[in-house]
């Protein structure tokens, strides 16, 4: 396994894999990685013939009051992890590798970046957009790799994948639980014990919009209402969004007679945390 730094390096050791036809497949992450990560990695290893993962703690998708300078940041265990995996490279740049001084564009998803987490994070989606662009743009894979977990960040990155005409399949894997229904995260590490305990009310009312939704309810307003009653039992857990959206378009369902994504946010102390359940009829 190679780790490389420069964005010039990492574009030529991609280059020489296309001269070869190699299919080449991308995981984007932040690093800190957990089996919802490795799981994107094994995907992209069944589904590419050269795999690299990038670990980038990108600065612009946190606002100035979030976890960025705290984010946790292990680049020598996740190292091991994805060496273990048979990961070929790593790219893990230096922000001013990744954003040269005087940068000032940006890549804005309109209308879906402010939905979901891009009305409690302003400027989230456009961070994100823009990260990615640039690890298409450096690294050209043919397919890239993202978890269902984040399904707003989907929604986002495949508008701008059709929308910008970028040439990179974009692949979707589901999302890693813990046995009792906790979401992985990077961030749970950041739970205490009893925070640990709280946050499985994320999972349980998901669960509840799915039992409700399974005896037939199809009104978005009453099974969100239902949905949300699993937070009353857990008042240090403050809701931020519990919403029934389109997947693709994030725009607000009334019926849910199509696929529907019902997605949560919540902060567990200060810990922002979110989780999705997709619904088809
Ligand atoms: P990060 O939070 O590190 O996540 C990297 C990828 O792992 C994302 O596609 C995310 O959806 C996926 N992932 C995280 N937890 C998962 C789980 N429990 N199950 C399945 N997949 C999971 O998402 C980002 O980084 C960044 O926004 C990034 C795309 C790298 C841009 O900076």
């Amino acid at each position: 396994m190679k780790t490389i730094n420069t964005t010039r390096e990492m574009r030529s050791a991609a280059r020489d894999l296309r001269s070869q036809r190699a299919r080449l497949g991308l995981v984007p992450t932040m690093g800190a990685l957990h089996e919802g990560h490795l799981s994107l990695v094994r995907a992209a290893k069944a589904k590419s013939d050269v795999v690299a993962v990038s670990i980038f703690v990108n600065p612009t998708q946190f606002g100035p009051s979030e976890d960025f300078a705290r984010y946790p940041r292990n680049l020598e265990k996740d190292c091991e992890l994805l060496e273990r995996e048979g990961v070929e490279f790593v790219f893990a740049p230096t922000v001013e590798e990744v954003y040269p001084r005087g940068a000032v564009t940006w890549v804005t998803v309109e209308g879906l970046s402010d939905r979901l987490c891009g009305k409690s994070r302003p400027g989230h989606f456009r961070g994100v957009a823009t990260v990615v662009a640039k690890l298409f743009n450096i690294v050209e894979p043919d397919v890239a790799f993202f978890g269902q977990k984040d399904a707003a960040q989907v929604a986002v990155i495949k508008r701008m994948v059709r929308d910008l005409n970028m040439a990179v399949q974009i692949e979707v894997c589901p999302i890693v639980r813990e046995p009792d229904g906790l979401a992985l995260s990077s961030r749970n590490a950041y739970l205490s014990p009893d925070e640990r305990k709280m946050a499985l009310v994320l999972h349980a009312s998901l669960q509840r919009a799915q039992k409700l939704f399974n005896e037939g309810e199809r009104n978005a307003a009453k099974l969100a209402a239902e949905a949300k009653k699993a937070f009353v039992w857990q008042p240090a857990v403050k809701l931020d969004y519990l919403d029934i959206v389109d997947p693709d378009g994030l725009e607000p369902l009334e019926t849910l007679d199509q696929k529907s994504l019902v997605a949560v946010a919540a902060f567990v102390g200060n810990t922002r945390l979110i989780d999705n359940i997709l619904l088809e009829p």
